[in-house]
């Protein structure tokens, strides 16, 4: 039989400020889920101010009912955020009601339906402050690079490659990329990771799904600052797919992503465990977290805390001293993101404000040439 895991997340609640989620939301999403005849066994946690639901079923991807329940679990959550007062309670709530397909209301979604294979060990990654496209480095150090996946180089099941689908965020687009052979073109786009985020790769020689993520853009959705679209990412690994300790190993050495204060920043990623998940220092530096499970007949047999290691003390401390040296930075760029990746900005406001104090600098030349032509002209 098939297993579904679908991941679902959604913010509907700060405790405090964007910092963490109240336990009490926990537990309603807890008491929501385990009344459920829909479900074969469900986790729910939290990573920053984000609940992340991580459900097992044999529905398969974008089933209604499942989606209506994560729904269901995030309206009953944001009752009790209204309740404590907490901040921005329903803040990824973007409709009014729930409409057949938790996509595109709000919450991030990652789905994958697997034949459990006999073992069938995943990895979730769930990180808070910044977008999907912070998938895109990870993703391609552990499914393309032979120096962070040895299994590339000396498995015989892996040795082929992956699939990439890549997504254009901005036009709604899709492109697949086979690794190895067209990563110099793959990476053209996905080092854009605002615009271009990996969707899904697949196992090049069998078609099966090796990861997804989710890559809802809020403000897109919402056409108005709503917060950063936290995402959310599936990973199987061993046997035919890169080792656990492959998976993790690009989070070793820290990339920057977009997010942070305001989801206008830019900063090191930084992989902790549950218990650092807690972005507090100018609201990050943006977190990384990964729980390892193994699936049994779609019972989620976990979960296992990856980062809480001390093998990635290095990569925090490295994250806190690239966290010092952007802050220094201040509003400037690039620790400030470019004026069409920021969520929000004061530019129309303070360009109004402005308008009549700034000289245009060509009609004033024109207008000099202008002027001098006549000169010339009356001289001759
Ligand atoms: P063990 O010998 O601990 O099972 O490890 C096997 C392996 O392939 C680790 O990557
Ligand atoms: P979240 O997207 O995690 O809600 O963060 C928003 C923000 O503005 C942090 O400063
Ligand atoms: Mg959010
Ligand atoms: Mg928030
Ligand atoms: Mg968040
Ligand atoms: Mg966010």
């Amino acid at each position: 039989r098939k297993v579904t895991v679908s991941v679902i997340k959604a913010d509907v609640g700060g405790y405090v400020g964007h910092s963490s989620v109240h336990p009490e939301l926990l537990e309603k999403a807890r008491g929501v889920l385990s009344g459920s005849p829909l479900l074969i066994d469900f986790h729910v946690t939290h990573v920053g101010d984000d609940i992340n639901l991580i459900l097992t079923h044999e529905l398969g991807r974008n089933n209604g009912e499942i989606h209506q329940l994560a729904w269901d679990t995030f309206v009953a959550c944001t009752e009790v955020a209204k309740k404590l007062k907490l901040y921005g309670a329903g803040q990824d709530l973007l409709a009014d009601a729930f409409s057949g397909n938790i996509k595109g209301l709000g919450p991030g979604v990652a789905e994958m339906e697997v034949e459990e294979r006999e073992s069938e060990p995943i990895v979730i990654f769930m990180a808070d402050k910044t977008e999907p496209g912070a998938w895109n480095y990870p993703l391609y150090k552990m499914f393309a690079d032979p120096f962070n996946t040895i299994g590339l180089v000396i498995d015989p099941k892996m040795h082929n490659g992956f699939v990439f689908e890549v997504r254009d965020l901005i036009e709604d687009k899709k492109i697949m990329f086979h690794a190895p052979e067209d990563i110099y073109d793959m990476l053209v786009f996905i080092g854009a990771p605002g615009r271009y985020a990996i969707k899904r790769i697949f196992h090049k020689d069998t078609g099966q799904i090796a990861a997804v993520s989710s890559t809802q853009r809020l403000n897109l959705m919402a056409g108005r600052y709503v917060g950063k679209d936290d995402p959310v990412c599936i990973v199987r690994c061993q046997s035919g797919y890169p080792a656990l300790g492959e998976v993790l190993e690009p989070f070793a050495h820290p990339h920057l992503v977009s997010g942070w204060m305001r989801g206008s920043h830019s900063g090191p990623l930084m992989p902790v465990g549950l218990r650092q998940a807690t972005p507090t220092r100018f609201d990050g530096p943006p977190r990384v977290v990964a729980l390892g499970f193994q699936l049994a007949n779609g019972r989620l047999v976990g979960p296992q805390d990856l980062f809480d290691d001390p093998a990635f003390d290095r990569a925090r401390n490295l994250c806190n001293l690239i966290a010092d040296y952007m802050r220094h930075l201040g509003p400037f760029e690039p620790h400030r993101l470019h004026l069409d990746e920021m969520e929000y900005t004061t530019m129309p406001m303070v360009m109004k404000k402005l308008k009549d104090r700034f000289i245009d600098l060509r009609m004033l030349k024109a207008q000099k040439a202008k002027a001098e032509q006549e000169k010339q002209k009356a001289e001759s």
